[in-house]
């Protein structure tokens, strides 16, 4: 049976580096608690002006490049964002006509930061299902337009950066080589831990001088239930892919977690026994990049020569939803 593998991968981060010190001057808050509590040291952020597409853009280029085709061979594109370009329509119909690929299908994903998770497994069933053979898999973020960067936000603001990574997913040419297994979750029981209001569209209009001028228009975040939450359900989704592929925790050389929090991919190695070290972290540079964080990872490691082929890898997700997924697969 056809299955897919990741043919290439690129990522961008824009040039602006925000170190937390940098924030504290903003608000109240210090370098100590942030690295404390998550992990992260800095951050980038997109300038005035650069869309969501623009930093996808750039990772497409790269993926594009290095998977050895050139743009016009992009048969799909699959765009995993939560800070969209426009409400509507989506940003890959925004990247689309920059790659110069008009009339190629789009499609957005909006998973928030499982969403890279989500795409690779649509762009496989596409593979397997025989309808597409070079798919574009992009996630990509700019959430610094939409940080509340006064002591009200701190909580979330700190967390967060802009970014992007890009995959082109290919029918595997080798039996061993490709994308094993995909295990997708959510549980919209929870949407209001982690949510932004403003886009109420059940209020007519849906947006007024007034509800733009309250905390709607930033995200809301209940950090401690987000916190458990994701320790549960990652360890949850490691045990059921292991269990349902027969593969051991000892087989797989990295784990590339979404990078949220170093606390909770710690908490997650820990509680699955296994070694911290194969648990790869970038977050201290990046923070938080929801759907691009994973693609933006794999990039990162796999340009510093640390991956073979035929080494085992778990990509492992929890974000906004809830939601939260593994995919296994051989490189
Ligand atoms: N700087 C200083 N103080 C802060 C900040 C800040 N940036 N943010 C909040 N505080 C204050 C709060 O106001 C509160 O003060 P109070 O006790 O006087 O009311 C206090 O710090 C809360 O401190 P803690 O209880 O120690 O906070 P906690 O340990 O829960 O850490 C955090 C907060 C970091 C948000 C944590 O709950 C967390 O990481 N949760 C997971 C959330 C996450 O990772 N989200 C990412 C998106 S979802 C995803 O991608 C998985």
């Amino acid at each position: 049976m056809l299955h897919s593998y990741i043919a290439g991968v690129g990522s961008f981060v824009p040039p602006n580096r925000v170190t937390n010190d940098d924030l504290s001057r903003l608000m109240t808050t210090s370098h100590d608690w942030i690295v404390t509590r998550s992990g992260i040291e800095e951050r980038r952020f997109a300038d005035e002006g650069v869309y969501c597409s623009d930093l996808a853009l750039e990772a497409s280029k790269k993926a594009i490049a290095d998977a050895g085709i050139s743009p016009s061979d992009v048969d799909f594109i699959i765009f995993a964002t939560l800070s969209p370009d426009y409400h509507f329509p989506g940003t890959a119909c925004y990247l689309q006509p920059k790659l110069g690929l008009n009339m190629v299908p789009c499609m957005d994903v909006r998973n928030q930061c499982t969403g890279f998770l989500y795409s690779l497994a649509v762009a496989d069933a596409f593979v397997k299902a025989g309808m597409y053979k070079n798919i574009l898999v992009v996630g990509a973020e700019v959430h610094s337009s939409a940080l509340d960067f006064t002591d009200e936000g701190r909580d979330v603001a700190v967390l967060f950066g802009d970014g992007a990574g890009a995959v082109i997913v290919q029918p595997s040419p080798g039996e061993e080589s490709g994308i094993l297994y995909s295990e997708l979750h959510a549980d919209g029981s929870h949407a209001k831990a982690l949510h932004m209001d403003i886009w109420d569209i059940s209020r007519k209009p849906f947006l007024t001088p007034e509800s733009c001028a309250t905390r709607e228009r930033w995200p809301t975040m209940k950090g401690k239930v987000v916190f458990k939450h994701a320790i549960t359900r990652l360890v949850e989704v490691v045990n059921s892919t292991l269990a349902a592929t027969g593969v051991g925790a000892d087989d797989i050389k990295f784990v590339i977690p979404h990078q949220a929090n170093m606390r909770i991919n710690q908490f997650v190695a820990q509680m699955l026994e296994m070694p911290q070290e194969k648990f790869l972290h970038n977050m201290q540079v990046y923070g938080n990049t929801t759907a691009a964080s994973i693609p933006l990872l794999l990039d990162e490691t796999y340009r510093a020569g640390k991956i073979e082929r035929g080494d085992l890898l778990m990509l492992l997700g929890f974000g906004s939803g809830f939601t939260w997924g593994a995919t296994l697969l051989r490189w």
